[in-house]
């Protein structure tokens, strides 16, 4: 990245830029540290939403400091900022072992994941030099990755970790990314419990089975804001939470005023009369992510704000190219005097993914960008 001086306000950013509100992103990390201690777990923030050492930070005040990453370009970047207690919270790829097994020879303790016998035969020739902390995958509902509970084959493979003597079986780790689908806190907290259950109801069968269990680690970020009991769960890793975005406020793990991430963006183009403007904030800047279809199927490519962050009603982001935002207006919605020239402000529709394709996230104070905050980047 380029060095150069930092603007001094909204108004100076170079355009598209992504902007960090220091005052939501102090706000929302500070509630749920609160909320993990009144629930008596400890947080293992994910940092793959904004993989800063900055946000991280915040995130782990007053918890132990262990982070969860889902990338080795994020664990070797936070490892070399002092984090010394990470989970690679995706399975294992074998090909990705050999650099792994060094990163876990620099620090206190990285945990990989596994959830399949090669990956484990992997790892048990590659610990030539000390073991290595494993975590078994559960399937606690979303279908994505993961051992079913219920099954004869979980069991072979918590058996084989706990006996492998060059592994230490660190626990189990399950993620209810099927929280997405849901629409409202009640439906949140059916999955949040469904999370709990399954994965503490594993643990105890392997532990019926021989099998002692340390970590219970679940958690998404609107399992884990609106989870009302985690008996028997020892960690939690929300990560979406530090900036929030406008899927996670639709479905109603926050709200709207929480959203800490957003792109501003200059107008391109003003045609009044087909209703549109076309402003200089496409694909690269935002990505694609469609939002929350099942909430609202027109919600568009994210929540088009003034600049001081005001929605704009009748104002839809209907379109992305690679490096075009085109806003579609209501009829008869009045266009505020807006013209080529002028700056609007996107909430985006997924935090993770637009971080992602920034080199750097101005944080705000108001206007005023106080600070510049640069996301590891690449995997
Ligand atoms: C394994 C795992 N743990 C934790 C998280 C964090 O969940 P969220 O993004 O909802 O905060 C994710 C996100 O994808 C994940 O894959």
């Amino acid at each position: 990245v380029v060095d150069r001086p930092r603007p001094a306000t909204l108004e100076q950013l170079p355009t598209p830029a992504a902007v960090i509100d220091l005052a939501r992103v102090q706000r929302n990390t500070a509630h749920m540290a609160a909320r993990a201690r009144r629930l008596g777990v400890r947080l293992r923030p994910h940092v793959k939403t904004h993989k800063c050492v900055a946000v991280a930070r915040l995130q782990v005040a007053d918890h132990f400091g262990g982070i969860t990453v889902s990338t080795l370009a994020e664990a070797e970047h936070f490892a070399a900022a002092g984090f010394d207690d990470i989970i690679f919270a995706v399975p294992i790829a074998p090909g990705r072992v050999p650099r792994a097994v060094a990163l876990a020879a620099r620090i206190g303790r990285l945990t990989l994941l596994v959830d399949d016998d090669v990956a484990i035969d992997a790892l048990e020739a590659a610990a030539t030099h000390g073991a290595i902390s494993v975590c078994l995958k559960v399937d606690c509902g979303y279908h994505r990755a993961g051992v079913d509970p219920t099954s004869e084959a979980a069991l072979g493979l918590a058996r084989r970790l706990h006996a492998a003597p060059n592994l230490v079986f660190a626990g189990i780790l399950a993620h209810a990314g099927h929280s997405y689908d849901c629409v409202g806190a009640d439906a949140i907290r059916a999955v949040a419990e469904e999370e709990r259950a399954v994965t503490v109801g594993f643990a105890e069968r392997l532990r019926a089975a021989g099998v002692p269990v340390g970590e219970v680690s679940v958690g998404s970020t609107p399992t884990s804001m609106l989870a009302d009991d985690l008996t028997g769960v020892t960690e939690i890793r929300p990560g979406n939470y530090a900036l929030f975005d406008v899927f996670q406020a639709s479905i109603g793990s926050c709200t709207a005023d929480d959203i800490a991430l957003s792109v501003v963006t200059e107008i391109m183009g003003a045609y009044p009369d087909r209703g549109s403007l076309l402003v200089d904030a496409g694909a690269l800047a935002l990505s694609k992510d469609p939002g929350p279809r099942h909430v609202r199927v027109d919600g568009g490519f994210g929540l088009v704000c003034d600049l001081a962050g005001t929605p704009l009603p009748g104002f839809t982001l209907v379109g992305l190219c690679q490096e075009h935002g085109k806003i579609r207006l209501s009829p008869g919605t009045p266009l505020h005097g807006l013209r080529v020239g002028d700056r609007l402000r996107i909430m985006p529709n997924h935090s993770c993914l637009v971080t992602a394709l920034h080199a750097r996230l101005y944080v705000a104070e108001g206007r005023r960008i106080v600070d510049e905050w640069r996301p590891v980047r690449g995997w």
